[in-house]
C-alpha cells in the first residue's frame, strides 16, 4: 500500500519485502469500470445458489474475481439486516439512523465475510493449517470455515476475558485452542512468530484476502440502500482491519461510479483503547501503542496492526475517530437491546459514538448515519447478566432490567407484576 511494489497472488507473504508495509489486493478498476454495473449486482439477489447466494461472493468481482467456484468455502456469509430504527435516531439526535447487524452472520460476527475470503485464498495456495490471534470473534469464524473447508484450526487467545460464547465456538468447532497468558497485541506477534517457523497461514486482518471480503458489508449496505450514499458510516475501531476496508470499498466503489460521493467515515474506540483517537488528536502522525483496557473485550487492542490503512480510509472519506467510555457503550448497549435486535458490548460503540459526535456538532441532525453492529447478543452473556443486575465494576446502569426473584406462589408473583412495570427506556 505504500511503496506500490507488486507481489503475484500466490506467494505467502504478510508486508512488502521492499518497505515493510502492509498489503493491499489490487484489482484492475479499469476493466472492472466495464463490467460491473449496480443492475449486475441487484440481478443475484435472491440467487438460490452458491455463490451468488452469499453476501459476500455476490459482489465476487470486487472481492477475488479469479478464484474459481469450487474452492470457495461459504456458510454462506452476509445478507444480514439493515434496520431502520426511529427511537433510537431521536436519542442519537439524527434523522435516519440505520444499524446494519454483522452479528446476524453464520459465526454471530462480522468476521464471517473475511474469513470466507482468507479461508477460501488458503484452500487455493493449497494450505492445510490457518491460524489466528484473536479477542474472541476471529477466532471462532476461523474455526468454523477452516471444519467447512477441511483445513486444522489454530487459535491463540488471551487466558482470561474472553467472553464464553466465543470461547465455546472456536472450542466446539474443532480448533487448536492456545490459551496464552498475554494480551491480544502480544498474541498477535506471537502467532506471525509461530506461523512463520512451522508454515502456517496466518488468517487475522493483516491478511490482505479477509479484508476484501470485509469490504462486502459496505457494498450489501449500500445496495439495501439503494445506491443512496449515508452522510456517514460509524463503526467500533479494534485492530482497525474493518474500518480499513470499509474505507477500500468506498475508494473503489466510487472510482467505479457505482456510488455518486463518499460518506464520511467515523471509527469509534473505547477509551481505554484508543491509540487511534490519541493519533487522530496529534493529526495522525504516527501511532505510539498503549495497554489496553475495556469491557468491549473484543476492541481491547492497544496497537491496532492495520493502523495504517485505518489512516488512510480516514483520509479518503474525510473521516473522523472519537472515543467512548465504558459505562457510555454499555447503556447503548442497553438501547439497542431494549429494540429487540441486541448486540455484543464493542458494537454498541457505533451508537453511542454516534450520539456524541451529534452533541459535538460534527453530526449534524439532518444527515442520515449507518451504524455496524459487529457482533451478536449471545457472544458475551456475562456483560449483559452483569450490567442487568447491576453488579459491574465501575459502572451504573441508566437502562437496567433486574430479575424479579419470586416464590412459587400466585399472590406473590401477582404483587410484582402489579408493581413491576417494565420501563420503557425509549419514546
Ligand atoms: N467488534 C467486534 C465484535 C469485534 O470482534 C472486533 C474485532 C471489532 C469490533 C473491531 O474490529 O479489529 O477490525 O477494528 N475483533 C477481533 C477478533 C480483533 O479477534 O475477533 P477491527
Amino acid at each position: 500500500m505504500n511503496c506500490s511494489e507488486q507481489y503475484p497472488i500466490d506467494q505467502v507473504i504478510y508486508t512488502c519485502q521492499r518497505c515493510g508495509g502492509l498489503l493491499d489486493v489490487h484489482h484492475d478498476l479499469e476493466a472492472l469500470r466495464r463490467d460491473i454495473t449496480r443492475d449486475r449486482f441487484d440481478q443475484r439477489l435472491g440467487a438460490a445458489d452458491l455463490p451468488y447466494r452469499s453476501g459476500v461472493w455476490r459482489y465476487k468481482e470486487l472481492i477475488y474475481p479469479t478464484i474459481p467456484d469450487n474452492y470457495i468455502v461459504s456458510r454462506p456469509e452476509g445478507n444480514t439486516n439493515l434496520y431502520y430504527t426511529p427511537q433510537l435516531a431521536r436519542w442519537v439526535g439524527v434523522s435516519k439512523l440505520y444499524l446494519k447487524h454483522e452479528g446476524e452472520n453464520p459465526t454471530g460476527s462480522f468476521k464471517d465475510r473475511g474469513m470466507t475470503g482468507g479461508v477460501t485464498h488458503a484452500r487455493a495456495l493449497g494450505i492445510r493449517r490457518v491460524a489466528c490471534a484473536s479477542t474472541g470473534n476471529t477466532s471462532a469464524s476461523l474455526a468454523a470455515y477452516a471444519a467447512l473447508g477441511g483445513l486444522e484450526g489454530i487459535v491463540f487467545f488471551q487466558n482470561q476475558q474472553i467472553a464464553l460464547g466465543k470461547l465455546a465456538q472456536a472450542v466446539a468447532y474443532g480448533a487448536t485452542c492456545i490459551q496464552v497468558e498475554a494480551d491480544f497485541d502480544r498474541n498477535l506477534e506471537l502467532v506471525r512468530e509461530v506461523a512463520n517457523k512451522l508454515g502456517i497461514y496466518v488468517l487475522n486482518s493483516i491478511n490482505p484476502f479477509r479484508l476484501e471480503g470485509q469490504k462486502s458489508i459496505i457494498i450489501e449496505m449500500l445496495q439495501q440502500l439503494r445506491w443512496q450514499t449515508p452522510d456517514w458510516i460509524v463503526c467500533p475501531g479494534g485492530n482497525l482491519g474493518n474500518s480499513s476496508a470499509f474505507g477500500k470499498a468506498l475508494y473503489e466503489l466510487y472510482a467505479l461510479g457505482l456510488i455518486d460521493r463518499l460518506p464520511r467515515l467515523a471509527i469509534i474506540q473505547a477509551e481505554g483503547a484508543n491509540p487511534l483517537y490519541r493519533s487522530y488528536q496529534r493529526g495522525l502522525q504516527s501511532l505510539e501503542p498503549i495497554h489496553a483496557e475495556t469491557i468491549a473485550t473484543a476492541i481491547k487492542i492497544g496497537n491496532p496492526v492495520n493502523y495504517a490503512k485505518a489512516v488512510r480510509a480516514l483520509r479518503w472519506t474525510d473521516g473522523v475517530v472519537e472515543v467512548v467510555s465504558d459505562q457510555e457503550i454499555m447503556d447503548a448497549k442497553a438501547l439497542i437491546d431494549r429494540q429487540g435486535i441486541g448486540c455484543e458490548p464493542a458494537s454498541a460503540c457505533s451508537l453511542a459514538g454516534a450520539q456524541k459526535l451529534v452533541s459535538r456538532g460534527i453530526i449534524r441532525p439532518e444527515e442520515r448515519v449507518v451504524g455496524i453492529l459487529t457482533g451478536h447478543i449471545l457472544k458475551d452473556p456475562e456483560a449483559t447478566i452483569h450490567y442487568h443486575d447491576q453488579t459491574l465494576a465501575d459502572i451504573r446502569p441508566q437502562f437496567p432490567n433486574p430479575l424479579h426473584p419470586a416464590a412459587p406462589d400466585i399472590e406473590a408473583i401477582s404483587q410484582i407484576l402489579e408493581q413491576a412495570r417494565p420501563q420503557t427506556a425509549l419514546a
